[in-house]
């Protein structure tokens, strides 16, 4: 069919654009970030959204024009229609809900409608808790905000474009891998894109509770300190902190940033701990702004109450000591397992509190008291799970691999992604780690790049420790084996080491580990962050043949034997997270009947079956057989 004029004037428009996806117009407004999102009042907008795939980001180019909902046959020839489009399950990525979107890497529009009835004097924000990879908001097809960073949550202030009653949003989401993205190109995982986590309608007074920091002092275990900021606060207001079941309260003021520091004493505090995840209620109210009450005389003609959040906090320290990592002031050792966040048996992105309970509860079983979250931050139920449980959480923000650290525009998207991490779980006792990078290569860019991340966490958060999984040197020794050598420059602006290592399957055989003699050249506590070996679930050695080929059970399970050994010979040695707890999707691992599009390092398959060396280390954890406190 020929076409027609206005298809001809569509085309000469779009060629006249660049084939690449155009930078929008700046954004409509930048996101900011809520908290404690799930313990507030919320509208849900989980469920179907009509998706439009958008393969050439054609609705881009016009700065979304793609954003009308209401085809009008009689009026333009307009060549989409959300209200006929098929729909998608938000949350959810999208490659796992149709075949033809399994490997999709591209735009796709997603919308629905809504009803919304605001308060007067309120704010109203569309939240979002991780969209893979950029995203662009509109509502009733007003451009509201961008985000970039597929792991973290993001808020954009809806209050102005909001109707009372029926509204639209639309919402574009392009997991395109960037160059100068975080992550990069190259990534061991796979790239579900799309609205992968929650998406709800918050609504705060005009002058809300948009960040706070509750921590047991260091120094004083009798002491709650921190701060809360109260966005949008135009004069000096109260801020009452309280904990009801400590019988425990402290009112004062913001100063004129709008933040309040907070010290409460408290009394019998049980501290938290994996043996005891004790998880306080904690009330915080903006109890707005007394008159200047002159002394003696009583003037309560407060302004109405401002914003009040409850949240459930864990209070407790952590600290290195030397080569030891303290827990409440005692040496601790991590028994951790590595795991990314796909779905157990359904496959895709992990988001739901089923998903949670079931990788959580392997953890458990496992007999660890630790998690190490790679390679991004999960879901927020994951890092609430761990507190209930009593897990202590590594979480890493995704400056993997062979990020552009000598690209401008790259580090404020590593500051921001690490200022969101932060921000979401500051509050929760079970995550003691913040990561800055995993396995990236030692040049002087990338040293300095990652030293000013490791220094932003160090200054948002001063109460946790900052690590990051380094690569490790091997060089022979002469007298037979090798050495690994933790010599990076990177340490020396940690807290703690994380070394990765794969001796047994990317390097040497079985009696590998047993010939490796380690030289750490920092006095700081190793956490060995990564090693393992490949099989498929019931893949196992000919009866008889030993030692064991690779790729089977038993030559997982022995490896796992060997490597015991060999982390039990190195003294500074304060935690262990092998890789991993589960199987997971990775676009590297294509070889047929052993992979197909897995990772088999695993010590359970994706479809929950335990492999021999599930047992080798739940044994080890169990027995405290492995790793020594100091
Ligand atoms: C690397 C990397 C992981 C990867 C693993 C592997 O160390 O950190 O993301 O999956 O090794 O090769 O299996």
């Amino acid at each position: 069919m020929p076409a027609g004029p206005f298809l001809r004037a569509v085309v000469a428009t779009l060629l006249a654009f660049p084939l690449v996806a155009l930078p929008l117009a700046a954004p409509a407004q930048s996101t900011t970030l809520l908290v404690d999102v799930d313990h507030r009042a919320t509208t849900s907008l989980n469920g179907d959204w009509h998706a439009i795939i958008d393969q050439y980001s054609i609705g881009l180019r016009k700065n979304g024009f793609y954003m009308n909902t209401k085809f009008d046959p009689a009026n333009t020839p307009q060549d989409y229609n959300f209200a006929t489009a098929s729909t998608l399950k938000v949350p959810g990525d999208w490659n796992m809900q149709r075949p033809e979107l399994y490997y999709y890497e591209g735009l796709l529009w997603y919308q629905r409608d809504f009803e919304y009835h605001a308060q007067p004097n309120h704010r109203v924000f569309l939240h979002i808790g991780a969209a893979n990879y950029r995203s662009y908001v509109w509502v009733n097809t007003k451009k509201i905000c961008e985000h970039e960073g597929g792991f973290t949550p993001f808020d954009c202030d809806v209050t102005d474009a909001l109707k009372d009653g029926s509204n639209f949003a639309v919402i574009a989401v392009d997991n395109t891998r960037l160059a100068a993205g975080v992550p990069t190109l190259q990534t061991d995982w796979w790239n579900y894109g799309g609205l992968t986590r929650d998406v709800s309608l918050v609504e705060v007074p005009k002058q809300y509770i948009d960040d706070y920091d509750l921590h047991l002092s260091r120094t004083d275990h009798s002491l709650i300190e921190g701060s809360v900021h109260v966005e949008g606060a135009t004069q000096s207001r109260t801020i009452i902190v309280t904990i009801p079941e400590l019988r425990a309260r402290v009112e004062t003021k913001t100063d004129e940033q709008g933040r309040a520091a907070i010290s409460l004493p408290v009394k019998s505090l049980t501290l938290w701990s994996p043996e005891t995840p004790k998880l306080y209620h904690v009330e915080i109210t903006d109890a707005g702004t007394a008159p200047n009450c002159p002394p003696g005389q009583h003037c309560d003609t407060r302004q109405p109450l401002g914003d009040h959040l409850t949240d459930e906090i864990g209070f407790r320290t952590i600290e290195t000591r030397g080569t030891q990592i303290l827990l409440n002031g005692k040496p601790i050792f991590l028994r951790g397992i590595s795991l990314h966040a796909e779905a157990p048996i359904r496959g895709g992105r992990a988001y739901s509190e089923k998903d949670v309970d079931t990788l959580l509860g392997w953890t458990k079983e496992l007999g660890c008291n630790y998690v190490r979250l790679t390679h991004y931050p999960h879901d927020e139920r994951m890092t609430r799970a761990a507190d209930r449980l009593g897990l202590l959480v590594w979480s890493e923000v995704p400056d993997y691999w062979a990020i552009q650290f000598d690209n401008p525009v790259v580090l404020p998207k590593s500051k921001q992604q690490l200022t969101e991490m932060i921000r979401r779980d500051r509050n929760k006792a079970s995550v003691i780690l913040w990561s800055i990078a995993n396995e990236t290569t030692n040049t002087e860019v990338r040293t300095k790049y990652l030293t000013t991340l490791a220094d932003l966490a160090h200054q948002i958060d001063p109460t946790r420790l900052v690590t990051a999984a380094l690569l490790v040197r091997t060089e022979k020794n002469p007298a037979g084996g090798s050495f690994k050598i933790v010599d990076d420059p990177l340490g020396n602006a940690l807290d703690v080491l994380g070394t990765n290592e794969y001796i047994g399957w990317y390097e040497q055989g079985l009696t590998g580990p047993d010939n490796t003699t380690w030289q750490i050249h920092f006095q700081k506590p190793v956490i060995m962050s990564e090693w393992g070996a490949e099989t498929p679930a019931g893949r196992h050695a000919p009866p008889g043949v030993n030692p064991p080929p690779k790729w089977t059970e038993e030559y997982q399970a022995q490896l796992y034997q060997h490597q015991i050994v060999m982390l039990n010979k190195i003294p500074q040695l304060r935690g262990n997270s092998p890789w991993l707890l589960m199987d997971f999707r990775s676009p590297h691992r294509v070889n047929p009947g052993l992979q197909d599009n897995f990772n088999r390092k695993g010590l359970i398959s994706d479809k929950g079956v335990k492999k021999q060396a599930f047992y080798v280390l739940q044994k080890a954890y169990q027995t405290n057989s492995l790793g020594k406190a100091e």
